[in-house]
């Protein structure tokens, strides 16, 4: 065990995943299917995060990061990124009895600075409001997201201390980098959903992925519920995951595991 990285958790085989990330595809597609605008898929998609978010509280699931809002998304057009940044202000307020009812901590990653100000202010109310006290989820959104970038950053701070002389180069390593992040205090997600049956990680959550089980369904955003979460977290359930170890290595270990 000492020999691993912090990232990974051999003894998790088969149980519940403890953090569950989520690419939210294929709203846009929803709405075409139906000749409805886009945004109406995304108006449509806000229900089937209010359901994944329930479900995974009530399950038992700890950590839930979804990717609503990626730094590509910025390109698109302006009256859907109004649109997409109203939706998200309006869940914020909707649902925050709800959150403090359930001991869900929001949080936030990704650029956030570029987020319109009423956003940002928002986001920080939400985040402030569900601090503290018992948590018995968190619930990440990442919004104005992009893995590289989200590294790049991180060498960006790592250089300076170095360059202040608050590190060495010899003392990065894998654990010390992932500090550096915006998931500094998370576990790395065990499962990644993703939606629409596109077979691609669209630079999400790159580093923390390293050895994340992926599920790919073609159900869209909007048609996602609580089946389809259930049948993610069964295929999970049923996924082998042996970080590189041997069969063998893994048997001993979760041996020792239930000695202790
Ligand atoms: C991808 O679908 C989805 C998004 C870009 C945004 C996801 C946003 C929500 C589900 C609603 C707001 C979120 C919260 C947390 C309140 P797409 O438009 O790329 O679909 P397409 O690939 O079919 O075009």
């Amino acid at each position: 065990m000492k020999d691993l990285p912090e990232t990974v958790h051999p003894l998790n085989n088969n149980r519940l995943p403890r953090h569950v990330a989520i690419i939210m595809d294929g709203n846009g597609r929803w709405a075409q299917q139906r000749g409805l605008l886009r945004i109406k898929g995304h108006v449509a998609g806000v229900e089937s995060v209010r359901t994944v978010v329930r479900l995974a509280r009530k399950l038992g699931i700890s950590y839930l990061t979804l990717f609503a809002f990626s730094e590509e998304n910025w390109q698109r057009p302006s009256m859907e990124i109004r649109a997409l940044m109203a939706l998200l202000r309006r869940y914020l307020h909707r649902e925050l009895p709800e959150m403090q009812e359930n001991q869900i901590a929001l949080r936030a990653i990704g650029n956030l600075k570029q987020l319109p100000e009423a956003v940002q202010r928002d986001l920080a109310g939400t985040i402030a409001a569900t601090a503290g006290g018992e948590t018995q989820m968190v619930l990440t959104l990442a919004l104005s997201y992009g893995g590289r970038s989200e590294i790049v950053q991180a060498v960006q701070t790592l250089a300076q201390d170095i360059l202040a002389g608050r590190l060495k180069p010899e003392e990065i390593d894998t654990a010390l980098f992932a500090r550096y992040l915006y998931t500094a205090d998370m576990p790395d997600p065990d499962l990644m959903i993703r939606t629409s049956g596109e077979y691609r990680l669209s630079n999400f959550l790159l580093w923390q992925s390293a050895y994340t089980e992926l599920y790919v369904t073609d159900t869209l955003w909007p048609d996602f519920r609580e089946d389809d979460f259930h049948q993610a977290l069964e295929a999970y359930r049923r996924r082998d995951r042996r970080f590189g170890l041997t069969q063998e290595q893994i048997e001993a270990l979760e041996a020792s595991n239930s000695r202790h």
